[in-house]
């Protein structure tokens, strides 16, 4: 009897190490969904900054509904809102003066300064109404005028009045999404 409860405990043992280890990191899968629906690569500074439960969560999110996308794309969209809502919190903790971590591409920097301010809410992973900043830079290449127009003519937008030179800033950070 007692070799029995090893013989269990043991199974259970490497089913539980097993599955801690694998849910503490994101998958070849996982990395690839991100990657073709949100432009996000392993160096992104959203899955950089995960803490190892958010990386979990997130893997579950990816993983649990791969057979219903739409649902998929929505939770997974919501969940990438909330950590990014909170690395920027525990950066600019960390960062006095700046809002969230930087793009790594200084010159999109002013532009996505903007953007964490007033788009990113909808527009860093999307939301069920709105396109991801990276979906919109596969679709063209953005200028200040084509920005200045979706923003005006958008309804769905938040009326905002930005100079030409934010217009250029926020069309350069959204090319360089793609
Ligand atoms: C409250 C949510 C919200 C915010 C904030 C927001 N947008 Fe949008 N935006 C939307 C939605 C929803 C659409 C899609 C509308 C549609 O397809 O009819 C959209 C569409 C767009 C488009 C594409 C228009 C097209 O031609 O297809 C651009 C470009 C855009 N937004 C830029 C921005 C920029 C830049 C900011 C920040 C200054 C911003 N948005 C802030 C919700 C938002």
């Amino acid at each position: 009897m007692s070799a029995k409860i090893v013989a269990g405990c043991l199974v259970g043992l490497a089913l539980c190490v097993a599955h801690a280890a694998s849910a503490q990191t994101l998958t070849a899968a996982d990395l690839g969904y991100l990657q073709t629906t949100y432009g996000i690569t392993r160096g992104s500074a959203v899955i950089a900054e995960l803490t190892p439960n958010e990386t979990r969560a997130l893997h579950s999110a990816i993983d649990d509904l791969k057979t219903y996308p739409a649902g998929r794309d929505r939770e997974v969209q919501s969940y990438l809102a909330l950590v990014y809502g909170r690395e920027c919190k525990r950066w600019a903790r960390d960062h006095a003066g700046q809002q969230c971590s930087p793009s790594p591409l200084a010159a999109a920097e002013p532009g996505k300064a903007i953007s964490d301010s007033v788009c990113a809410e909808c527009h860093l992973f999307g939301t069920a109404t709105a396109p991801s900043f990276h979906q919109l830079a596969m679709r063209r290449d953005w200028n200040a005028h084509k920005v200045s127009h979706a923003l005006q003519h958008t309804p769905q937008m938040v009326p905002i009045t930005l100079t030409q030179h934010q217009l250029d800033e926020l069309a350069l950070y959204i090319n360089s999404l793609r």
